[in-house]
């Protein structure tokens, strides 16, 4: 096992009605930004119940960040912080708001163009406004967690942030807020926690023993919930344990000290940069090829992956690892997302331009080996065909 640092300082309040501890959780006397998406935290109610819960505090409200929140929208949210003399904000909702939030808590204070944070990938990030959260959408992880995701709409960029001073204090975890999602989004949010789960699990063998056996944990409970979490009407149950499961897929722990490989979540982002697909529906696309193509370096841990989250135990090795990668994409598609490219509108044309953004990000040497380059990086994309 790797040598490793691990803090994570949010507070999660999870359950029914705890939108209520808000009272509590946000300093009596703050002045408030609470910032939203499109329209579904009015629709849903959330939001009334949040300001009621907010009491007499002076509350300022910034809607219509979009998924995949943009620097555009975004630097108007940091107008309003600065003009309205704001100390403390709140998201309400999905990874997109979270994200953005956390880009405006950065942006305020920072010296200089604030669009650097990104190209420095945060690493000139030194304070920030306090923040926390009111989770709408089990999906990305970032309610726990110091990353964040920031899309420049001009120049087709949507690169990640990561800063200790963008932990949120704290997150409220209601499921029942859940229950106003669309069939399509639960389906995202089970692939993306999916795939978060085996960017850090499936590499290569380092010891880290019980990392393992969370990450094996986390993946089964995401395959034996996925019917239920998508059922209409909305099962409690199910829908806490998709909440929790994403939580803690990317919340730095099951990825302390062992090795990485992100290489499904870059080629993913510029994706949805250059042609707006959803961010778990890049992910759904690439990973099985990914494991295809990556087979030789990942041999030992797919066999693991095989045996241990799909019982599959028999026949030679290689039979195994085909049947691994094929239960991943099954399990994909059961939830009604598609997994390849051509079943998103695109051809063969599409892959010179993902190269070459990946190349302009110094996207090239993905993977737990840094061995991942161009050519391999169009290989993946040709095999997703
Ligand atoms: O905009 P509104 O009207 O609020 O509607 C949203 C949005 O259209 C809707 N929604 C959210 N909660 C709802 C709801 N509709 C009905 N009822 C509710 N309770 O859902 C739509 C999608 O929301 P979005 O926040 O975009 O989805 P998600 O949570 O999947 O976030 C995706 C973003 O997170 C980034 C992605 O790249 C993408 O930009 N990621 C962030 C990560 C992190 N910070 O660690 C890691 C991830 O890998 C990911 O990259
Ligand atoms: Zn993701």
């Amino acid at each position: 096992m790797q040598n490793f640092q691990f803090h994570n300082p949010t507070r999660i309040v999870f359950g029914k009605g705890m939108i209520a501890q808000l009272g509590k959780l946000v300093p009596e006397n703050a002045r408030v930004l609470i910032l939203t998406g499109g329209s579904s935290a009015q629709k849903t109610g959330t939001l009334d119940e949040v300001r009621a819960a907010l009491g007499t505090r002076h509350v300022t409200l910034f809607s219509g960040i979009e998924p995949n929140p943009t620097f555009e929208t975004l630097s108007g949210a940091v107008e309003t912080v600065r003009s309205e003399k704001i100390d403390f904000l709140l998201a309400v909702g999905g990874g997109s708001v979270i994200d953005g939030t956390k880009f405006v808590a950065a942006a305020v204070p920072f010296e200089g163009d604030p669009w650097s944070i990104l190209k420095t990938a945060g690493r000139k990030v030194v304070r920030a406004i306090p923040f926390g959260t009111v989770l709408t959408l089990p999906a990305t992880g970032s309610e726990m967690n110091s990353a964040a995701v920031i899309t420049r709409r001009e120049t087709h960029d949507k690169l990640p942030f990561f800063s200790p001073h963008v932990f949120p204090q704290f997150s409220i975890l209601d499921p029942t807020r859940t229950f106003t999602l669309p069939e399509r989004q639960i389906a995202n949010g089970i692939v993306d926690a999916f795939v978060h789960v085996i960017e850090q699990y499936l590499t290569c063998p380092a010891e880290g023993r019980v990392q393992d056996r969370f990450a094996e944990g986390l993946l089964q409970t995401l395959i034996e919930i996925a019917p239920k979490a998508l059922a209409t009407p909305p099962d409690y149950d199910a829908r806490a344990n998709l909440m929790w499961v994403a939580t803690l897929a990317l919340n730095g722990l099951i990825g302390v000290g062992v090795p990485q490989d992100w290489t499904t979540h870059k080629i993913g982002h510029e994706l949805t940069a250059l042609h707006g697909i959803d961010h778990a529906r890049t992910l759904a696309i690439l990973l099985p090829s990914v494991l295809q193509l990556r087979r030789e370096a990942k041999r030992a841990k797919l066999l693991q992956y095989a045996a241990r989250v799909w019982n599959i135990t028999d026949g030679d090795e290689d039979d195994r690892i085909d049947a691994a990668i094929a239960r991943t994409r099954d399990f994909f598609e059961s939830v009604g997302i598609a997994t390849r490219l051509g079943a998103v509108g695109l051809t063969r044309d599409a892959i010179d331009p993902i190269l070459t953004q990946l190349e302009h990000h110094g996207l090239t040497a993905l993977g737990e080996q840094g061995d991942i380059d161009l050519p391999a990086s169009r290989a993946i994309l040709e095999h997703a065909l």
